[in-house]
């Protein structure tokens, strides 16, 4: 093998290896929205930030919404009718979790800390039911 062909080789194979390792677009929203509800966890209850957690929510929504219309790394790996189930419960996911957003946005405007605590474990269950079966 010549300089130039091995080159060559060592381009391709690390070209691969960075295309295996890139976010899903579905990823990419995903980690958005957990860091952004991360803050929002932490200052929930503190009403001197309601505007602060009134622009987290907005963008969390406008996240949710985006990955409707998007794929995941997992939905790309499927084909045929298990890809039409895939996307039933990836949506059917998604439009429960714009639901609670929805309502927290209400509660957190209303300063109604109860709604507010329990819409965060309808949200945190939501999380984990779903990834349980779309991650
Ligand atoms: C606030 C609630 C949620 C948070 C904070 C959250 C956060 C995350 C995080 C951090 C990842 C991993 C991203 C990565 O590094 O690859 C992920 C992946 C994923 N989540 Fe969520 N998630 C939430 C709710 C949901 C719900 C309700 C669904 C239902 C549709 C969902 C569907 C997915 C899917 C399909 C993936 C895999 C994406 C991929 O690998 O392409 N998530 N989520």
């Amino acid at each position: 093998m010549n300089l130039r062909s091995l080159f060559a080789l060592i381009f391709v194979s690390l070209s691969s290896l960075a295309a295996e390792s890139e976010d899903s677009p579905v990823a990419t929203r995903m980690k958005s929205i957990a860091r952004d509800f991360k803050t929002l966890s932490g200052q929930i209850s503190d009403t001197a930030q309601k505007d602060s957690s009134m622009e987290l929510i907005a963008a969390i929504r406008k996240n949710i919404t985006a990955a409707k219309t998007e794929k995941s790394g997992p939905a790309s790996e499927l084909s045929g009718t298990k890809l039409e189930e895939y996307q039933k419960q990836f949506t059917k996911g998604l439009g429960a979790l714009e639901d609670r957003f929805g309502k927290l946005s209400d509660a957190v405007k209303a300063g109604e800390s109860a709604k507010i605590s329990a819409l965060l474990g309808e949200i945190n269950t939501l999380k984990k039911d779903y990834h349980k079966v779309l991650r």
